[in-house]
């Protein structure tokens, strides 16, 4: 890695200003997916260290909510600016901490600045209302205030900008924080605290903690400082999570797992469907919670689809994503290909062909070739969980109402996508797919201005857009009398 701003690569905790290590000293090394070398270490703190991060950002709280939205937006704006003028070195920490190729690293540096930039603007419009009241002598005022301590918990698969996704709303409105990302991934989240300290974000306001993630999440959920807790990863621990914050009755936010389909219907165009499909399902090296897991292709160009989609696939560069050309890294860690090979294994034993792939690579360690697996029966694993991997699954079918169907079958409703130039059909599709969030004629829908999230077991909230600025507010009713 050659970073220029050397100050940006920390490997101590940012708590209350300061950069510390962990009580007894304890570390976690952290390493690079692609070489599987040890790049650093972070310390390995607990729940004594939580509890002094929670308390840090309470103690900040009066002083940070008492600044004017406007002088809280301009310390927003310097951070943007920052993260932006230190965007190439922020992408190299990235790419060696979590391999995704150095272009979607820049491009994710991007994509997370642009929360700030959108929260900092939008800080300024927290608005209330007045009602009118049904008693002549009184009003209805109803106003907006910050919720309190938020408490974000961040994946590995994105690691700078699902922090200020989180982030950036709260600290608009007034909330300090404390984050805990992942331990695969912790240097670009220290990184951007090392800038947010230099773009003015006071002492306390934004507090990093690296360490055991159960006894962390633990302290985080059940502390009653804490008045809201977001979280970004599998549906699983969302849920232990859910069930601790229930005991101080949390506000939360949940971003948890998807099991996309991409459905791409007999009138569709086909070049644009593979251009889609492959920017949704290997993305990342398909280690997205939006990425396409069940690829639904009209019987009418099934052939078609797949001659083109094949072609696409194999002419994929996997490698060290340090490589400029590189465009599909590692998978994160071993435990991550077993599932992969897992999937694919199990597919093909229940009467599905590989088309492309459908093995570890030439490189070794977490590199998988990327794969299509095609005549995928509803049998196979890979039909009903997420792999998290870059494996395409396709499935034919006839009729919208059996493909719909299809696609709503599953406990997840994070993301799908579909193609089709048919208005009629447009509408009906987007209406009846129960998912959160519809990419038509696209794969690719991720961006601050949009409400980002799902519903069933995919999530609870919504982030960036306006609509993310709600999940850090309580709202306040006044009856005024006697007018
Ligand atoms: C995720 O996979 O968790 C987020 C992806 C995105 O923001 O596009």
């Amino acid at each position: 890695m050659e970073i220029k701003n050397t100050d940006l690569f920390k490997e101590q905790c940012y708590i209350n200003g300061e950069w510390v290590n962990s009580n007894n000293n304890e570390i976690i090394k952290v390493n690079n997916p692609a070489t599987l070398e040890i790049i650093g270490k972070v310390p390995k703190c607990g729940a004594e260290e939580t509890k002094v991060a929670i308390e840090a950002a309470n103690t900040s709280w009066n002083n940070w909510k008492g600044k004017s939205a406007k002088d809280r937006s301009i310390i927003l704006r310097k951070w943007f600016d920052l993260i932006m003028s230190n965007q190439e070195d922020l992408a190299q920490i990235m790419t060696i901490e979590q391999g995704k190729p150095i272009n979607e690293s820049r491009g994710e540096i991007a994509y997370g600045a642009s929360f700030v930039e959108l929260y900092a603007e939008e800080s300024k419009r927290v608005y209330g209302d007045i009602i009118p009241d049904p008693l002549l002598d009184r009003r209805i005022v109803v106003i907006k205030q910050p919720i309190g301590v938020v408490a974000a918990i961040t994946p590995w698969n994105f690691p700078s900008s699902m922090i200020t996704r989180k982030c950036a709303p709260a600290l608009a409105v007034g909330c300090p924080v404390v984050i805990k990302p992942a331990s695969q991934t912790p240097f670009s989240a220290l990184a951007l605290a090392v800038l947010a300290e230099e773009a003015g974000i006071p002492k306390g306001v934004l507090n990093i903690i690296t360490g055991n993630a159960n006894e962390i999440g633990q302290e985080l959920s059940v502390s009653p400082i804490v008045r809201k807790l977001s979280f970004t990863g599998s549906t699983k621990i969302g849920k232990i999570l859910l069930s601790q914050c229930a005991s101080t009755v949390k506000k939360v936010s949940m971003e948890l797992g998807g099991h996309a389909p991409f459905i791409v219907f007999e009138d569709a165009n086909v070049d644009d469907a593979v251009l889609g499909a492959m920017q949704s399902k290997f993305r990342n090296s398909g280690q997205t919670c939006v990425c396409a897991n069940r690829l639904f292709i009209h019987e009418k160009i099934y052939d078609e689809f797949l001659k083109k989609f094949t072609v696409a696939v194999s002419k994929i560069k996997v490698g060290n994503g340090l490589e400029e050309d590189v465009v599909s890294g590692p998978l994160i860690d071993a435990y991550s290909l077993e599932k992969v090979k897992e999937h694919v294994k199990d597919a093909v034993n229940t009467g599905a062909k590989i088309a492309v792939g459908g093995d570890m690579h030439e490189l070794g360690g977490n590199f998988y070739k990327p794969t299509i697996i095609s005549n995928v029966t509803t049998k196979a694993k890979i039909t009903y969980e997420e792999t998290f991997g870059p494996v395409a699954p396709l499935y034919k079918f006839k009729t919208e109402e059996e493909v719909i169907k299809m696609a709503n079958n599953t406990p997840y409703g994070l993301a799908s996508y579909f193609y089709s130039r048919d208005i009629g059909r447009i509408w009906r599709v987007s209406e009846a797919l129960e998912y959160g969030m519809v990419g038509v004629n696209t794969g690719l829908t991720s961006k601050a201005e949009i409400p980002f999230g799902g519903i069933k077991e995919s999530g609870l909230g919504r982030e960036g857009s306006r609509y993310g600025l709600d999940d850090f507010l309580e709202i306040k009713y006044i009856n005024m009398a006697g007018i």
